[in-house]
Protein backbone atom coordinates (compact mmCIF):
# COMPACT_ATOMS: atom_id res chain seq x y z
CA UNK A 1 0.00 0.00 0.00
CA UNK A 2 1.42 3.83 -0.74
CA UNK A 3 1.00 5.71 2.62
CA UNK A 4 -0.52 8.78 2.42
CA UNK A 5 2.71 11.54 3.16
CA UNK A 6 1.02 12.51 6.11
CA UNK A 7 0.47 9.57 7.32
CA UNK A 8 4.44 9.00 7.31
CA UNK A 9 5.97 8.30 10.79
CA UNK A 10 8.01 11.90 10.64
CA UNK A 11 4.83 13.76 10.30
CA UNK A 12 2.10 12.00 12.10
CA UNK A 13 0.61 13.18 14.60
CA UNK A 14 -1.61 10.39 15.84
CA UNK A 15 -3.58 7.81 13.94
CA UNK A 16 -7.09 9.19 12.37
CA UNK A 17 -10.34 7.46 13.35
CA UNK A 18 -10.72 5.93 10.20
CA UNK A 19 -7.57 3.43 10.66
CA UNK A 20 -7.97 2.99 14.72
CA UNK A 21 -11.46 2.09 14.29
CA UNK A 22 -12.01 0.44 17.05
CA UNK A 23 -10.34 2.87 19.36
CA UNK A 24 -13.25 4.90 20.29
CA UNK A 25 -15.26 2.17 21.34
CA UNK A 26 -11.93 0.43 23.52
CA UNK A 27 -10.14 3.48 24.54
CA UNK A 28 -7.06 3.29 27.12
CA UNK A 29 -8.22 4.22 30.42
CA UNK A 30 -10.64 1.04 29.39
CA UNK A 31 -8.18 -1.22 28.32
CA UNK A 32 -7.12 -3.54 31.93
CA UNK A 33 -10.52 -3.87 32.86
CA UNK A 34 -11.41 -5.85 29.78
CA UNK A 35 -12.43 -9.39 30.02
CA UNK A 36 -10.51 -9.69 27.32
CA UNK A 37 -7.34 -8.09 28.31
CA UNK A 38 -4.94 -10.92 28.99
CA UNK A 39 -1.44 -11.97 28.83
CA UNK A 40 -0.45 -11.03 25.62
CA UNK A 41 -1.84 -7.26 25.80
CA UNK A 42 -0.49 -7.08 29.05
CA UNK A 43 2.91 -8.46 27.51
CA UNK A 44 2.79 -6.43 24.41
CA UNK A 45 2.71 -2.95 27.38
CA UNK A 46 5.20 -4.63 28.84
CA UNK A 47 8.26 -4.51 26.11
CA UNK A 48 6.65 -1.23 25.00
CA UNK A 49 7.21 0.27 28.27
CA UNK A 50 10.74 -1.51 28.81
CA UNK A 51 11.77 -0.10 25.03
CA UNK A 52 10.73 3.53 26.25
CA UNK A 53 12.73 3.03 29.65
CA UNK A 54 15.49 1.37 27.99
CA UNK A 55 15.66 4.42 25.32
CA UNK A 56 15.27 7.30 28.11
CA UNK A 57 18.00 5.57 30.26
CA UNK A 58 20.40 5.91 27.21
CA UNK A 59 19.26 9.47 26.45
CA UNK A 60 20.28 10.35 30.24
CA UNK A 61 23.74 8.76 29.94
CA UNK A 62 24.09 10.78 26.61
CA UNK A 63 23.22 14.10 28.38
CA UNK A 64 25.57 13.50 31.70
CA UNK A 65 28.42 13.22 29.25
CA UNK A 66 27.40 15.92 27.23
CA UNK A 67 27.06 17.99 29.95
CA UNK A 68 30.74 16.96 31.58
CA UNK A 69 28.68 14.94 34.60
CA UNK A 70 30.48 11.93 33.65
CA UNK A 71 33.93 11.19 32.27
CA UNK A 72 34.62 9.43 29.07
CA UNK A 73 35.96 6.23 30.46
CA UNK A 74 32.31 5.52 32.87
CA UNK A 75 30.07 7.30 29.81
CA UNK A 76 31.39 4.22 27.70
CA UNK A 77 31.26 2.31 30.47
CA UNK A 78 27.55 2.45 31.06
CA UNK A 79 26.79 3.17 27.51
CA UNK A 80 27.85 0.49 25.68
CA UNK A 81 26.05 -2.32 26.54
CA UNK A 82 22.86 -0.79 27.11
CA UNK A 83 22.82 0.60 23.62
CA UNK A 84 23.60 -3.27 22.32
CA UNK A 85 20.78 -4.74 24.76
CA UNK A 86 18.52 -1.72 23.57
CA UNK A 87 19.37 -2.39 19.76
CA UNK A 88 18.83 -6.24 20.01
CA UNK A 89 15.16 -5.46 21.69
CA UNK A 90 13.89 -3.33 19.72
CA UNK A 91 15.17 -5.57 16.49
CA UNK A 92 13.99 -8.35 17.76
CA UNK A 93 10.72 -6.92 18.61
CA UNK A 94 10.05 -5.06 15.70
CA UNK A 95 11.08 -8.53 13.01
CA UNK A 96 8.98 -10.28 15.64
CA UNK A 97 5.96 -8.14 14.83
CA UNK A 98 6.79 -7.87 11.45
CA UNK A 99 6.79 -11.72 10.71
CA UNK A 100 5.22 -13.43 13.27
CA UNK A 101 1.81 -10.86 14.85
CA UNK A 102 0.90 -8.47 11.86
CA UNK A 103 -0.35 -11.02 9.28
CA UNK A 104 -2.55 -12.47 12.20
CA UNK A 105 -3.72 -8.61 12.84
CA UNK A 106 -4.62 -8.07 8.88
CA UNK A 107 -6.55 -11.61 9.00
CA UNK A 108 -9.36 -10.08 11.58
CA UNK A 109 -10.73 -7.72 8.96
CA UNK A 110 -10.06 -6.12 6.31
CA UNK A 111 -10.10 -2.74 7.87
CA UNK A 112 -6.89 -3.73 9.50
CA UNK A 113 -4.79 -3.71 6.81
CA UNK A 114 -4.33 0.10 6.56
CA UNK A 115 -3.04 0.17 10.03
CA UNK A 116 -0.56 -2.49 9.98
CA UNK A 117 0.52 -1.65 6.69
CA UNK A 118 1.12 1.75 8.00
CA UNK A 119 3.04 0.28 11.25
CA UNK A 120 5.29 -1.91 8.97
CA UNK A 121 6.55 0.92 7.04
CA UNK A 122 7.23 3.11 10.57
CA UNK A 123 9.26 0.02 11.15
CA UNK A 124 11.96 1.05 7.57
CA UNK A 125 11.65 3.79 8.93
CA UNK A 126 12.81 3.45 12.39
CA UNK A 127 14.89 0.81 11.27
CA UNK A 128 16.84 4.07 9.17
CA UNK A 129 17.00 5.86 12.17
CA UNK A 130 18.59 3.35 13.97
CA UNK A 131 21.30 2.99 11.71
CA UNK A 132 21.93 6.55 11.88
CA UNK A 133 22.14 6.13 15.58
CA UNK A 134 24.36 3.33 15.57
CA UNK A 135 26.81 5.30 12.92
CA UNK A 136 26.84 8.17 14.95
CA UNK A 137 27.32 6.33 18.06
CA UNK A 138 30.03 4.44 16.58
CA UNK A 139 32.00 7.73 15.45
CA UNK A 140 31.55 8.96 18.70
CA UNK A 141 33.14 5.80 21.02
CA UNK A 142 36.08 6.57 18.12
CA UNK A 143 36.34 10.46 19.36
CA UNK A 144 36.62 8.97 22.74
CA UNK A 145 40.50 9.28 23.04
CA UNK A 146 40.58 12.03 20.55
CA UNK A 147 40.51 16.08 21.26
CA UNK A 148 37.65 17.93 22.85
CA UNK A 149 36.20 19.46 20.02
CA UNK A 150 35.72 16.74 17.65
CA UNK A 151 34.58 14.34 20.86
CA UNK A 152 32.05 17.24 21.48
CA UNK A 153 31.05 17.57 18.08
CA UNK A 154 30.41 13.35 17.56
CA UNK A 155 28.52 13.60 21.04
CA UNK A 156 26.37 16.57 19.57
CA UNK A 157 25.62 14.46 16.17
CA UNK A 158 24.67 11.23 18.33
CA UNK A 159 22.49 13.17 20.57
CA UNK A 160 20.83 14.85 17.40
CA UNK A 161 20.49 11.08 16.03
CA UNK A 162 19.25 9.58 18.95
CA UNK A 163 16.59 12.03 19.68
CA UNK A 164 15.34 11.48 16.10
CA UNK A 165 14.81 7.51 17.11
CA UNK A 166 13.32 8.04 20.18
CA UNK A 167 10.83 10.39 19.16
CA UNK A 168 9.74 8.54 15.99
CA UNK A 169 9.99 5.27 18.41
CA UNK A 170 7.70 6.71 21.19
CA UNK A 171 5.14 7.57 18.44
CA UNK A 172 5.15 4.57 16.42
CA UNK A 173 4.49 2.65 20.50
CA UNK A 174 1.83 4.32 21.27
CA UNK A 175 -0.13 4.32 17.62
CA UNK A 176 0.52 0.68 17.54
CA UNK A 177 -0.77 0.39 21.39
CA UNK A 178 -4.15 2.26 19.95
CA UNK A 179 -4.38 -0.32 16.66
CA UNK A 180 -3.25 -3.64 18.57
CA UNK A 181 -5.20 -3.75 22.05
CA UNK A 182 -8.23 -2.57 20.89
CA UNK A 183 -8.12 -5.29 18.28
CA UNK A 184 -7.00 -7.72 20.93
CA UNK A 185 -10.08 -6.82 23.26
CA UNK A 186 -12.50 -7.26 20.11
CA UNK A 187 -11.73 -10.16 18.90
CA UNK A 188 -9.82 -11.67 22.12
CA UNK A 189 -5.71 -12.30 22.08
CA UNK A 190 -5.98 -16.50 20.92
CA UNK A 191 -6.72 -14.78 17.57
CA UNK A 192 -3.81 -13.71 17.36
CA UNK A 193 -1.39 -15.69 19.51
FE1 LIG B 1 6.13 -2.01 16.15
FE1 LIG C 1 5.55 -3.10 19.27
Amino acid sequence: MTIPPDLLLPDRTGLPAEIAYLRATWPAPTWRAHDNFGELAAFWLRVHAHLREQGEALQRIVSSFREHRADAESFQRLFVPRLNHFLQHLNGHHQIEDAAYFPKFRALDPRMIAGFDLLESDHAIIHDALTASIDTARALLAALPGDDDTRRHMTDRHAEAADRLHALLGRHLADEEDLVIPAMLEHGERSVG
